[in-house]
């Protein structure tokens, strides 16, 4: 297994591609609103990267995917298509997950979204993710090994009554969209991969309001809860610092340094 430690060059480029997806999560928020359909937001997302940021949608045409963000509504887990057939209506949940190349380097975040008003038990799953991210990315640190990380954040999700979904995890990114080492959202203590300072990967769980089981819909990219309860992720790319990490695709709204 080869995990590339990056330069201070290196992180420089990944430090923009990470600014610039962060900043299609922001100016994505006003546009979330009962009415419009996920194929309008794509269009808006792919304009902006191509023709404002001079970047690459990474995830148009990645193993045939035909749309250039995912958007995952409800009891959608992950990677789903926008389609002008699915329009948000008020209480849903949504995923929006933006992969930007620039310059050769990815970056790669996602955030959960509510339009309207959504029911309590929603903003609490949403909101209980985004805690296992935050706890996971305050762990980050040379020495710390994966098992680790997915330990604490399997342990947040399941003292609240959720389920950690194992069939997709987080990966190392730099000048692929996705690298070793797997990043797992579950484990045991004292397992896996020890960090060093310079790895580059992501942590993007994906907690389950019911069981963890998923199922791949028909169009080959749809994930859904088998249960057919409400998901939630939350996704950050990451360099480990000497003493820690850097979120690189931290937004304005969040407590972190940005670069
Ligand atoms: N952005 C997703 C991830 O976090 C991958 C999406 S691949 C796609 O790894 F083809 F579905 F877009
Ligand atoms: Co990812
Ligand atoms: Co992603």
């Amino acid at each position: 297994m080869t995990i590339q430690l990056r330069s201070a060059d290196d992180l420089a480029k990944m430090r923009e591609a990470g600014r610039l997806a962060a900043e299609v999560l922001e100016l994505i928020g006003e546009h979330v609103v009962p009415g419009v359909s996920t194929e309008q937001l794509d269009r808006i997302c792919h304009d902006h990267i191509v023709n404002v940021q001079k970047a690459i949608p990474a995830c148009l045409g990645y193993r045939g995917f035909p749309k250039s963000i995912c958007t995952s509504v409800n009891q959608v887990v992950c990677h789903g298509i926008p389609s002008e057939k699915k329009i948000l209506k008020n209480g849903d949940i949504i995923n929006i997950d933006v992969t930007v190349i620039k310059d050769g380097w990815y970056g790669d975040t996602s955030k959960m979204y509510v339009v309207g008003e959504a029911a309590p038990h929603a903003t609490r799953l949403i909101e209980i993710t985004q805690e296992c991210l935050y706890m996971a990315i305050d762990m980050v640190a040379p020495g710390v090994r994966l098992g680790d990380i997915g330990h604490l954040i399997q342990k947040h999700a399941e003292a609240n009554y959720y389920s950690v979904v194992r069939d997709y995890c987080g990966h190392g990114i730099g000048m692929e969209f996705h690298e070793e080492p797997q990043v797992l959202h579950y484990g045991k203590p004292h397992t896996g991969l020890e960090l060093a300072e310079g790895m580059t990967f992501t942590i993007e769980p994906m907690i389950n309001a019911g069981k963890q089981s998923t199922k791949l819909k028909p169009d080959g990219w749809t994930v859904e809860t088998r249960d057919g309860r409400l998901s939630a992720q939350w996704e950050h790319t990451l360099a480990v610092t000497s003493n820690g990490c850097e979120v690189l695709t931290a937004r304005h709204e969040e407590p972190f340094k940005r670069g």
